[in-house]
């Protein structure tokens, strides 16, 4: 049996609808692996943070460019729960860009081209050495074009909206099901309309519809998938 250290890393990319269980499915393959996982998405809130922090207004490119310079994203690993949490400034900003204030301006904020270049440019950097699992909407299709196995996840609308409003509950029990099911259909419309890196499925992806399975039977499918590549 050859040590994992050993073994040939690959870049796994895991691209899809807003909330089908991509950072969940991502970050557990990673862990098997032994790999890094890095939530795309939070990068795009973090930023979408900061602009609603600041007041910058999306349609002054001037604005946009001057708080991009503003903005230091890292990532760090909470030894509590193996996470990876993302940091904007150096602040922690893992409880704030779950909020739906954030979810509400994110897609715009994300379809602005400079938006796009800098954290794609960072994407690209983290994932250089490899032995990656990268969850978002353009990793299979921008980010990592080259990669070793590309995931496309989907699944049912109103399971996706039930999922979510299920997770948004916990720290929200005022939250509302046609908020939440809106939200993520105009999110989804506009990932996947933008002119700059539109959501779409990769020629080379394979499809994963996880409507009617558990967390650990989407993992093994992937696993599978993985462990192909990877002794191919
Ligand atoms: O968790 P959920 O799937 O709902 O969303 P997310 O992965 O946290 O991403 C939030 C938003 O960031 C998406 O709706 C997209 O607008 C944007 N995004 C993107 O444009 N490109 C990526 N690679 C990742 C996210």
């Amino acid at each position: 049996m050859p040590q994992i250290s050993s073994l040939k890393k690959i870049i796994i990319t895991v691209d899809g609808w807003s909330s089908c269980g991509k950072s969940t499915m991502a970050r557990q393959l990673a862990k098997k692996l032994n790999y890094i996982f890095i939530d795309s998405g939070a990068m795009y809130r973090a930023i979408t943070l900061y602009f609603l922090r600041n007041n910058i207004n999306v349609y002054e490119l001037h604005q946009v460019q001057q708080a991009l310079k503003q903005i230091h994203l890292s990532f760090q690993l909470n030894p509590l729960n193996g996470n990876n949490e993302i940091l904007l400034n150096g602040e922690n900003v893992e409880p704030y860009i779950r909020e739906m204030e954030v979810a509400e301006k994110v897609s715009e904020v994300a379809a602005i081209k400079e938006v796009r270049e800098f954290a794609v440019h960072q994407q690209q950097s983290i994932g250089r050495d490899k032995g990656i699992v990268m969850d978002g909407r353009d990793i299979g299709t921008a980010v990592f074009p080259n990669a070793e196995l590309k995931i496309f996840m989907t699944a049912d609308n109103e399971v996706r909206v039930m999922r979510r409003h299920k997770e948004l509950l916990v720290k929200n029990p005022s939250i509302q099901i046609d908020d939440v099911r809106s939200n993520l259909s105009q999110r989804d419309h506009m990932d996947s309309n933008r002119e700059v890196s539109p959501l779409r499925k990769a020629d080379d992806a394979v499809v994963l519809d996880n409507s009617n399975l558990t967390p650990d039977e989407q993992l093994s499918l992937a696993l599978e998938w993985a462990h192909e590549k990877i002794n191919a």
